[in-house]
């Protein structure tokens, strides 16, 4: 069975992602809504919880499990996967999301928006710099811009995508990437591509925009070519199983929206 964490329901869009190209396995859903958003905590609280949701998710007989959200990827993978050492395997989606944009690019000039906790772990900055992109922000040649936009969230999840406030917030937010002639755009949070009509409006033709939600389901395939073995492993009864720490009816409500479908969500006590 597939796990798929996140700090709430945002993650559905990487679920929705990996239900689009692996409808035939089983996953198994869990968003800590009880601790939701986990983007201004503490790497020490974010490292917590996120333990703690992974835990139960081990205990759940998981092979396989996805950290779809990018402040628990950028903060907690690490630990997490110092403590599971393989078994089960543990993903995130930063990487994805970086070897993407680092396919899409043109001129080298990559920009990331996320929550604040993703853009203070600087994360993305230390994936980027792996690959040689440098980051100098007093330099005028900086070739990589990194954005925390921490009203997003909020909006997205009060249904305001549409709304001219979440329009004008977007603008000033992405004003100084537009202004770095970023060609290519990473959407580090769960929630953005419900904003990436707007995104790509605003930032124009000339930016790509990668999806860490689809970035994360389309790196699987190559994953799986090299471990064959853990395919072999993941049951395929086309079964989901909808799990939150609090408010399943919100969860339901909105998170029925970032799928795309009606879901039945159960709370449970982790
Ligand atoms: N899931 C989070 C992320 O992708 C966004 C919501 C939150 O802050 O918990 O970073």
């Amino acid at each position: 069975m597939i796990g798929i964490f996140d700090s709430g329901f945002g993650g559905l869009t990487v679920m929705k992602e990996y239900l689009r190209k692996y409808p035939e396995f089983d996953y198994v859903y869990l968003g800590d809504q009880a601790n939701a958003p986990y983007g201004p905590h503490s790497k020490e609280r974010v490292e917590a919880l996120t333990l703690k949701n992974i835990d139960f998710l081990v205990k759940k007989d998981c092979e396989l499990i996805i950290v779809a959200c990018n402040t628990a990827s950028a903060e907690a993978l690490r630990a997490a996967q110092q403590k599971y050492k393989g078994k089960p395997t543990i993903l995130g989606v930063l990487v994805p999301a970086v070897e993407e944009a680092l396919k899409q690019t043109r001129f080298g000039n990559i920009g990331v928006i996320g929550t604040s906790g993703v853009i203070k772990s600087k994360a993305y900055e230390r994936e980027l710099a792996k690959y040689g992109v440098l980051y100098v922000p007093s330099d005028k040649r900086s070739r990589k811009e990194i954005k925390a936009c921490p009203l997003l969230v909020p909006l997205i999840e009060e249904g305001l995508v549409d709304h001219p406030a979440t329009r004008m917030i977007l603008k000033n937010y992405l004003r100084p990437l537009k202004h770095a002639n970023i060609d290519t755009l990473i959407l580090g949070c769960t929630h953005y591509p419900l904003l990436q009509k707007e995104i790509a409006r605003i930032m124009g033709k000339n930016c790509q925009l990668i999806s860490s939600a689809k970035a994360a389901a389309d790196a699987i395939e190559s994953y799986f070519e090299a471990h064959p073995d853990l395919l072999k492993k993941l049951s395929k009864k086309g079964k989901r199983q909808y799990l939150t720490t609090d408010c399943p009816e919100r969860f339901a409500e909105i998170g029925g929206k970032f799928l795309g479908e009606r879901i039945k969500v159960e709370k449970v006590e982790i």
